[in-house]
């Protein structure tokens, strides 16, 4: 089916719009072997680009391979190193002999096994006993190296939610192996990316940690207001309906461009929506973006201290600096400037704000929308 807006998954196809400049940049870096790294906050479209330009390459290339991996649900690092075995593997050929032969050449010294799915003969994922010893660990890491040169072809391996990395134990081990074993490769190139951007950030811009200097880094940007007008009304007339420029306009502002919500709230107006978008629909429509996603705010501030809260309250109202204010401490009830230090530290931690330099904000702007109307 034709949807006319999509959100709360990765979009593809007509519902993935502009980023032309960001999808040139990543497709060239795979076709060249260079290692990219993409940070933004969540549901700003990571995912929906990488998977764009996954699709070109994959299409048009035969001998370049992009492999997709998402360590969302990867808990420790032998559980990585499962989900990095089983998607090489899978994802490098269409063919039951190669996978078997593939696991059997490179993998020998863990003895993998391959576990079925009882209702397909092509999803299966393979285990193996890791003895904590480096050579079976590099052999892992080493999988998609040793494809590529058996098959002469080169790989890019993406990993999705790599963030989640950073909370195995011992993880700073973990990411030197890696590196390690992943910088002598010259067959393949890894697209690296995810959302805690103080978590990524660290990651690979700190001095004192293994990825830094891996690779590009990208820090994905909002698409532009004129981007989202285009589409928003495309979108409305390929499915017979009408939103004027200067509507599509209000809905990108209201939810500071977005990608999510501008996808949400469009797709809001237009199921309203009889012939001609009106101010009618939008208000209509704004409503309801607050109570879908009210409950999941509820859950937010249930979670959280009232000191914490109290410093939402300080965001809400608009101030972005000053904190350590005695007057806004005082007005808020924050405790003391050590307090809000504190506060901020836990609140990034939870990704609900930015911190750069001075300056913090709220990541969501429409939970600012919902705090407003809740709590000021
Ligand atoms: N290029 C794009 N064009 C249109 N909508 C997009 C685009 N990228 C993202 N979106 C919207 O944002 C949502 C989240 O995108 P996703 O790729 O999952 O983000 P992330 O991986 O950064 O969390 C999508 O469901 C879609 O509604
Ligand atoms: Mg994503």
């Amino acid at each position: 089916m034709d949807k006319s807006f999509i959100f709360g998954k990765a979009t593809y196809g007509d519902n993935f719009t502009d980023r032309e400049f960001e999808s040139l940049r990543l497709s060239e870096n795979f076709r060249s072997g260079v290692n990219t790294i993409i940070v933004s906050p969540r549901r700003w479209g990571k995912t929906s680009l990488v998977r764009k330009v996954a699709k070109i390459i994959n299409d048009e290339e035969t001998e370049v391979k992009v492999v997709s991996i998402d360590a969302f649900l990867c808990r420790s690092e032998i559980e990585f190193y499962h989900v990095f075995a089983t998607e090489i593997i899978k994802q490098t050929s269409n063919k039951l002999e190669e996978w078997l032969d593939h696991a059997k050449k490179f993998l020998a010294r863990l003895s993998p096994k391959f576990n079925f799915s009882s209702d397909s003969s092509v999803d299966f994922s393979i285990s193996f006993d890791l003895a904590a010893d480096w050579q079976s660990e590099s052999d892992v890491l080493n999988l998609p190296q040793k494809i590529a040169e058996e098959k002469n072809i080169t790989i890019v391996v993406c990993i999705d939610e790599f963030q989640q990395i950073a909370e195995f134990s011992d993880s700073k081990n973990f990411q030197k192996k890696m590196r390690s074993v992943w910088q002598l490769q010259d067959k393949v190139s890894y697209c690296l990316y995810g959302s805690k951007m103080h978590v990524l950030s660290g990651m690979f811009s700190k001095q004192s940690m293994p990825f830094y200097k891996f690779g590009d880094l990208m820090f994905l940007q909002k698409i532009s207001t004129q981007d989202w007008i285009t589409y928003i009304c495309s979108r409305f007339e390929k499915t017979g309906k009408q939103i004027s420029s200067e509507l599509a306009e209000k809905i990108c502002d209201s939810v500071e461009n977005h990608s999510s919500y501008v996808q949400q709230f469009a797709w809001l107006v237009w199921t309203k929506t009889i012939n001609l978008a009106g101010n009618e629909e939008f208000d209509e429509a704004y409503d309801d973006l607050l109570t879908q996603n009210g409950m999941l705010f509820s859950q937010y501030v249930d979670g959280l201290s009232s000191f914490q809260l109290n410093f939402l309250k300080v965001l809400a109202d608009g101030i972005e600096s000053g904190f350590t204010n005695s007057d806004i401490i005082k007005r808020y009830n924050l405790s003391s400037s050590a307090n809000v230090a504190r506060i901020k530290k836990a609140l990034e931690k939870k990704e609900l704000i930015d911190i750069s330099g001075q300056k913090v904000t709220l990541i969501d702007p429409v939970f600012k929308i919902w705090l407003q109307r809740e709590l000021l």
